[in-house]
């Protein structure tokens, strides 16, 4: 996703209670945080934050932080939490926002503080060389797992087959077993979908989302 600079992005962030900037400082002490012991869920590489803000309002007694590599995204991801969840002023929200290069998370949680992350189109990095920047590959299950419970599960929405496939083989070798699986969403047996951005775009597009959820053995 290409963004122009948005010079303002990070003092807005900056100001907002619900944006953590401090990511080091909670490790172990989420629950301070959300002020409750309620199970905490991740979405990494949450965008624009639609699926975060809509998930969260349907699921008020689970916590979640959206982390995202960019300001430029994660400031519309902010206004969306603002305008879906109606929260100026209140302060016992069950979600926050982070920037954060997800590479670096296993520094942000603790083990067993974590019990589920959802991972929608991130992107597929299809040349072999890169396939390890993929954040369903082992090398980023790995990490999950320093700070996922027992039994925790991983939902992974994506368009593409072959990262789909990919990820598949890698959730199985990282000690995942797949619970359910579909290369047709939108025309499955599920239906507590919450769309994305990327997932409108590519659907106006006539592409099929491809969903699966994988559960930590
Ligand atoms: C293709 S977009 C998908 C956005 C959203 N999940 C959706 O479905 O509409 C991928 C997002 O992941 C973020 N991202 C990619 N790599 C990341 C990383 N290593 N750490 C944090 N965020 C990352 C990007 O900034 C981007 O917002």
């Amino acid at each position: 996703m290409r963004l122009r600079k948005k010079h303002w992005a990070r003092p807005e962030l900056e100001a907002s209670h619900i944006v953590i900037t401090d990511q080091y400082a909670h490790k172990g002490k989420w629950s301070e945080e959300f002020k409750n012991n309620n199970e905490i869920h991740l979405e990494l590489g949450c965008g624009r934050g639609g699926f975060i803000s809509e998930k969260s309002k349907q699921n008020l007694g689970v916590n979640f932080v959206g982390i995202d590599l960019k300001d430029e995204v994660l400031v519309v991801a902010l206004r969306k939490v603002i305008e879906v969840r109606k929260v100026e002023g209140a302060q016992d929200i069950n979600v926050r926002l982070m920037p954060l290069n997800i590479a670096l998370i296993d520094d942000v949680f603790a083990q067993d503080e974590i019990s589920r992350i959802y991972i929608n189109f991130c992107n597929p990095w299809p040349k072999e060389r890169h396939n390890k920047r993929r954040l369903t590959h082992t090398k980023f299950l790995t990490n999950y797992k320093k700070f996922l419970k027992p039994g925790s599960e991983v939902w992974f929405k994506t368009d593409d087959t072959e990262l789909f496939e990919d990820s598949i083989e890698y959730f199985k070798e990282g000690g995942f077993e797949i619970l359910f699986s579909t290369y047709d969403l939108h025309n499955s047996e599920f239906k507590e979908n919450v769309v994305t951005e990327y997932e409108a775009k590519f659907t106006d597009l006539g592409m099929k989302t491809m969903f699966l959820q994988a559960k930590l053995k």
